[in-house]
């Protein structure tokens, strides 16, 4: 008999060793195809990747750098952001997709999200139009996409550049059509905990745009153009390296089973927790999701987070604290208070455990411990 009450079951928030011993003999073969090769650097698993990547995404072009952070800004210097534009985009998310904007010598103007589904609130947008809007960058938040079509719809008709931010939304679709492939320019990420990570650093840029994309391939080395020395744009040096290209085109032929892993725990989730006094997550319609975080929303959320700690259960907040409240991002916005339902949601917000290493079994304890916490009363639970 177990005399130690505690935990029944460790549920960590990710497991990224397990995704090396599902692949491990493939990846130990390319990984040392390309040390004992030699070629390190944009050699052949680099370009394999890209073309990749671009048949998968349903893109022209995929231009592989080495971080999601680099892809935004490598997208937005070939958009055009710079000194004088305003850029408008969220402030519930990962402070790269701001940080780039701010990089680039560009304003960026935060709108609201809708409640429901994390994602920028198209409502808000044209009150934010000024004459020195220049672009909009919708950030596809936890595997789902934005509105796109309504804030295509508004671009249009303000003649604005959207550049998307699809570091979380790899394989996400709207109404049939990829993450990244509204814009004019979009970035992916690949860090480890993506839903296709690399073993260290990674991302990408995707665009349908010739000149873009010709672009992005020229300032990810330097700037360099046609001809070696020879400097088109002001640049960096930001290529993926070849053993990572290597890594990531070997986990993207895994990637759509892996998303449907995903989607059957959150299935599970999403049942068990009709009887907690939760928001469980709400997809927009003609969305689907990758389900690259399940977040949930409370009241009660540092109570229940404390709560699944002593049982055993690893949960993130993300995020907890808007861009906006930051140190170097308080001088674009109004203060506290100028975007309430990023506010309120930042106060609430719980992700749990989700990939696709987790089992049903243990999908189901992580519900069972939120239920344990926060039962739905009866009456609302029918
Ligand atoms: C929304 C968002 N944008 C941008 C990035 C930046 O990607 P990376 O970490 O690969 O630089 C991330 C990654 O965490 C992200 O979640």
């Amino acid at each position: 008999m177990n005399l130690i009450a505690g935990p029944t079951m460790r549920v960590p928030f990710y497991n990224i060793k397990a995704q090396y011993e599902e692949l491990s003999s493939q990846l130990d073969q390319v990984v040392h195809e390309v040390i004992s090769g030699g070629a390190y650097v944009m050699g052949p698993h680099h370009k394999k990747f890209e073309e990749e990547m671009a048949k998968y995404q349903g893109v022209k072009h995929a231009i592989a750098v080495n971080s999601g952070t680099d892809a935004l800004r490598i997208s937005y210097d070939a958009a055009g952001f710079g000194p004088g534009d305003e850029v408008i985009t969220t402030a519930f998310t990962f402070v790269a997709s701001v940080e780039t904007i701010v990089q680039t010598g560009a304003t960026p103007v935060f709108v609201d999200i809708d409640e429901t589904t994390f994602q920028m609130d198209p409502a808000k947008l044209e009150a934010a139009i000024t004459p020195r809007t220049r672009g909009i960058v919708p950030i596809h938040l936890f595997g789902q996409m934005c509105d796109m079509e309504r804030i295509m719809a508004i671009a249009a008709k303000h003649n604005l550049v959207v550049v998307e931010d699809a570091a979380q939304a790899i394989g996400a679709t709207r109404n049939g059509k990829y993450a990244g492939s509204y814009g004019v320019a979009a970035g992916l990420s690949f860090y480890v905990t993506k839903n296709l990570g690399a073993a260290g650093d990674g991302g990408m840029i995707i665009t349908n745009s010739d000149e873009i994309a010709e672009k992005c391939r020229s300032i990810r080395v330097h700037g360099m153009g046609r001809e070696r020395y020879y400097y088109d744009y002001l640049g960096y040096t930001s290529r993926l390296d070849e053993i990572q290209a290597a890594i990531m085109a070997v986990k993207l032929t895994k990637l759509n089973e892996w998303n449907q892993r995903r989607a059957k725990l959150a299935a599970v989730y999403q049942d068990l927790l009709r009887e907690a006094d939760v928001v469980t997550p709400q997809l927009l319609e003609g969305n689907t999701t990758t389900w690259h975080q399940y977040t949930i929303r409370t009241s009660r959320r540092d109570e229940l987070q404390a709560h699944l700690k002593e049982s055993g259960i690893d949960s993130m907040i993300y995020y907890p604290v808007p861009i906006h409240y930051h140190e170097p991002y308080k001088r674009f916005a109004k203060g506290q208070g100028s975007l309430p339902v990023t506010e309120k949601v930042s106060l609430e917000c719980l992700s749990l455990p989700i990939h696709q290493h987790l089992t049903v079994e243990e999908v189901t304890y992580v519900a069972n411990m939120v239920k344990a916490l926060l039962p739905k009363s009866a009456a609302a639970a029918r």
